[in-house]
């Protein structure tokens, strides 16, 4: 189980995504799960601060969560919202949903089920701290926020990462922080490759090389 964090577009997908083609594990982006929930509060016209109609909406509606070709897949009610989750208003909204704790607990629970199913790199904002804070393999990847704004915007993206910076650091459950025990990569002058291989790295210094077959 590999952990890796970090503030909004630090760069984490894609490294995360690359790294687990390279292990051979499933990708897990925990982030769209929080993303998922904002968007069905979209669809039924919730406001994201009524916690209250937020997580009756949740409790009502069926989520299905699986890993398939070695990354998640979940649906809402019988929708898989992937094509919905960059929408500028789930953007806007992710942060207020994230911080509820009975959406956390929720989808913490679900994210846990996926380490019976495979070896699992996953990605988010309370990976190592919390959902798997046993894990010896831990990542913080950082970036400064002119780079990663730079990064958003190349993406083509309506995105307020300053607000969600400060929103999903200073939120009361589970906060953005910084596990003590990880390995902390600032990745503002790194290229994808460069942050995958100083990960592969540490791995190996942790004694993962063999067992992984890295080379
Ligand atoms: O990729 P990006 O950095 O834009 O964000 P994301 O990983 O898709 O996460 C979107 C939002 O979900 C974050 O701004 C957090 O509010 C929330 N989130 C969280 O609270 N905990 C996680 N483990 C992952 C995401």
């Amino acid at each position: 189980m590999i952990a890796i964090d970090g503030p909004a577009a630090s760069g984490k997908s894609t490294v995360a995504r690359k790294l687990a083609k390279r292990l051979g594990f499933s990708y897990v982006n925990s982030g769209a799960l929080y993303r998922g929930i904002a968007w069905l509060t979209s669809e039924h016209h919730i406001r994201p601060t009524d916690a209250g109609a937020v997580c009756g909406q949740m409790r009502k509606s069926v989520f299905s969560f699986d890993l398939k070709g070695k990354e998640m897949v979940f649906s809402v009610n019988g929708v898989n919202p992937e094509p919905h989750l960059r929408d500028e208003e789930v953007n806007r909204t992710v942060s207020a949903i994230s911080a509820i704790a009975e959406v956390r607990e929720f989808l913490v629970a679900h994210l846990r089920t996926f380490l019976t199913k495979d070896d699992l790199v996953m990605e988010g904002r309370d990976i190592g701290s919390i959902v798997f804070p046993d894990t010896p393999y831990k990542f913080y990847i950082d970036a400064s926020l002119e780079v990663r704004a730079q990064r958003r915007a190349i993406q083509g993206q309506r995105d307020d990462l300053f607000f969600r910076d400060r929103a999903d650091s200073s939120r009361r459950s589970s906060p953005l922080t910084i596990a003590e025990d990880a390995h902390v990569i600032d990745s503002s002058t790194l290229t994808i490759d460069g942050v995958v291989g100083e990960i592969v790295g540490r791995l190996k210094m942790q004694g993962l090389g063999e067992a992984l077959r890295l080379d």
